[in-house]
């Protein structure tokens, strides 16, 4: 247990592969009201420059995340944990290993997407420094809600 009394555990990241695009898509559905269709994921299989990854506990897939690097800059497309596993540091560990890729790329920016009322992500990014950049207008869907762009600076670091 850590003294905040929530069980520590210690998942492995790795890159998505092709025997979870059924899981990862199932996931999806359950956790975004607005998910990404299977071809998002098949994509990744095969898109170099679009990394997916799966993070894992005693075999079992508790998380995945995605983001790529484009003119310097890196983006982080997507980032979900499974609800039994959440507030157990597990999107921190993602965020972690992706800032560390985009730092060695000498990233000076990383972006991100987030509904406003997400209150949670917004919470994890605001603690790594992430602050609302602009927003685009009425983006997401089912409901309907502008998308708040968040930018971490990352020169310095
Ligand atoms: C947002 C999400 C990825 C966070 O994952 P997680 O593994 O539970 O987050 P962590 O345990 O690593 O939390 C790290 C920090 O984020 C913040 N945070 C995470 N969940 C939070 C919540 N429900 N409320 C407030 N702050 C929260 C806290 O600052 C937390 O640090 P603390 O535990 O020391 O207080 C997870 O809630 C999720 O999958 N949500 C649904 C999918 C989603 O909305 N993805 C983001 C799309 S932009």
């Amino acid at each position: 247990m850590t003294t905040d009394g929530t069980t520590k555990i210690d998942p492995v990241i790795r890159l998505m592969e092709k025997k979870d695009i059924d899981l990862l898509t199932s996931l999806e559905i359950e956790i975004f009201p607005d998910p990404w269709p299977v071809e998002a994921f098949i994509d990744g299989l095969t898109d170099g420059n679009h990394t997916f990854l799966v993070v894992e506990f005693e075999n079992q897939a508790v998380g995945y995340a995605s983001f790529y690097i484009e003119m310097g800059e890196g983006r982080l497309t997507n980032i979900a944990i499974i609800p039994e596993f959440r507030r157990k540091k597990i999107a921190k560990k993602i965020l972690d290993y992706i800032l560390g890729v985009v730092k060695k790329a000498m990233c000076k920016y990383i972006f991100l997407d987030v509904r406003p009322t997400n209150e949670a992500a917004i919470s994890l990014y605001s603690s790594y420094g992430f602050y609302e950049a602009y927003r685009r207008p009425e983006y997401y869907s089912n409901p309907t809600e502008d998308a708040m762009v968040m930018v971490k600076n990352l020169d310095n670091e």
